[in-house]
């Protein structure tokens, strides 16, 4: 049985989504059925095929009471926008249905599990959101919650642990049959840790350890964690808020950070040995990753920050986009993400040129586009002499463009969407350390109309930023202040 929000919530966005056109929204990113879209959640394979959830409010293009939208895809390129799966209207989720994952069970139903949010007014008459953690099993389309919400809640916190931030459980299945969850939680000394929960059944869960401590180190509270073994090594990729600054690796505000380390399965303990953030671009949080049938383990992430969501078209039906599905894998203690492979077989319309010599602004026919896979290699034309600039510009017309700059000297790549037509003053630059080898920069450039995804080095660094540029600007052009000798594989993607 559904509740009548739910109902309303599915009405609302059947009728409402048919007033958005075709081009209104990306072509390949998944966008919401209508209204707000934030963190991925549920990510999973089930019956044949990947469900996409995603913190969704369908009435307004800003964040309200959180429900669950849901999308179905066969290749998580091409999605389909089924009715929303959750609304907050149980007791102990009246206030949201927070991010959370999900998970096939033996008996072949699906297992949502989620944070339920309920506002409590404090003694000292401040009003704080209870975060618990809640289930709900359907058949992919219809879910029921749990009869025994919540599933965990303050008396399962760890001593010190706050019940105000308790939040975005991430479910896996052990080999051995047995339950895991990873679940972000605040200690004592106001930053982050990440719980480990276990289960039997996937329904009873208890509290395990502390998988790893921020320690004030990342940020403050660590959001939306995923937890994984990956080439022999254990990942943790988890969102902090409220960052510091450190060199180009970790900016002011809402991050992304990757751990990687030793992880014992016997005894669930996770030893840290490399840290990064995840995307260097400027819009990319809380990922969440899923493992495909043939091994491959696929991250996607909100291609938007909390610190950038004013930054938008007046008058757009929806706001919020999911990044492209990226492959994961680790080399050398270092995460590498590259498009997903099936992103080629939508490939069409090849251009190519070949050691094109550089050294001044210049254009080259065939190659513009807003919903575009370019590939760039870029070298000194003498060894013995480095250029001082190259620079990129795209979604260019007259009036816009939004640029990657690198300059050989400071090995730095600079992604600029200054002029991309945005009228807010946020952050619309980002710089990043990027290597060469043998003074060679690779770059491959996804454009979907509101977005670019800049994959440096095979898959070695990613810049994501949203752009809101006229699509009349498509526009590419090249230019360098020294010489430089360039490969352009083009393809538009269909
Ligand atoms: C991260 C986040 C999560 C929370 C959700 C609420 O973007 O703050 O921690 O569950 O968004 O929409």
């Amino acid at each position: 049985m559904s509740s009548q929000t739910l109902r309303d919530a599915r009405t609302y966005e059947e009728t409402e989504s048919r007033k958005i056109q075709e081009g209104q929204r990306p072509a390949f990113h998944l966008s919401p059925y209508i209204g707000w879209m934030n963190d991925p959640n549920g990510f999973s394979y089930y019956n044949g095929k990947y469900h996409m959830f995603y913190q969704y409010y369908p009435y307004d293009c800003v964040w309200g009471p959180m429900h669950w939208g849901h999308a179905v895809s066969e290749d998580l390129l091409h999605w389909e926008h089924y009715p929303a799966a959750l609304a907050p209207d149980a007791p102990y989720d009246r206030d949201g249905c927070f991010s959370g994952s999900a998970i096939e069970l033996p008996d072949g139903r699906h297992l949502l599990m989620y944070t339920g949010v309920m506002k409590r007014t404090q003694p000292d008459g401040e009003v704080l959101d209870i975060q618990t953690q809640c289930l709900a099993v359907g058949d992919g389309t219809d879910y029921q919650k749990y009869g025994q919400n919540p599933v965990l809640d303050a008396s399962d916190l760890p001593e010190g642990a706050s019940e105000f931030d308790f939040r975005d459980p991430k479910i896996w299945r052990k080999s051995d049959g047995t339950y895991r969850c990873v679940v972000g939680s605040r200690p004592e000394d106001g930053s982050g840790q990440i719980l480990l929960y276990s289960s039997e059944d996937g329904f009873h869960w208890k509290f395990q350890k502390v998988l790893i401590a921020n320690g004030d180190r990342y940020g403050k509270m660590w959001e939306c964690p995923d937890f994984f073994e990956l080439d022999g090594k254990g990942v943790l990729l988890t969102s902090p808020q409220d960052m510091l600054p450190e060199g180009l690796e970790y900016h002011n505000g809402n991050g992304t950070l990757c751990v990687i380390g030793e992880y014992d399965a016997e005894t669930d303990s996770f030893t840290e040995q490399k840290h990064q953030a995840i995307d260097y671009g400027i819009d990319f949080y809380a990922p969440q990753t899923v493992v495909m049938p043939d091994g491959r383990r696929v991250m996607i992430g909100w291609m938007q920050n909390w610190d950038t969501c004013s930054m938008r078209m007046p008058n757009q039906p929806w706001f919020g986009q999911m990044s492209l599905p990226r492959e994961l894998s680790v080399k050398n203690g270092r995460l590498f993400q590259k498009p997903l492979r099936e992103l080629e077989e939508m490939r069409t319309g090849k251009v190519e040129y070949k050691n094109v010599p550089v050294s001044d602004l210049i254009q080259l026919n065939g190659v513009e586009g807003r919903r575009i896979d370019m590939e760039l290699t870029i070298a000194p034309a003498d060894a013995e002499r480095s250029y001082r600039k190259f620079a990129v510009r795209f979604a260019q017309n007259e009036q816009y463009h939004t640029a990657l700059s690198f300059r050989p000297e400071e090995s730095v790549l600079k992604i600029d969407r200054k002029f991309s037509g945005s009228r807010r003053a946020i952050i619309h630059q980002r710089r990043s350390f990027v290597n060469t080898r043998d003074g060679i920069l690779k770059l491959r450039i996804i454009l979907d109309r509101f977005s670019a995804e800049v994959f440096v080095n095979d898959g070695e660094q990613v810049l994501t930023a949203t752009l809101f540029t006229p699509q009349e600007a498509k526009g590419i052009s090249f230019f360098a202040d020294g010489d430089v000798v360039m490969n352009v594989t083009k393809y538009d993607l269909m």
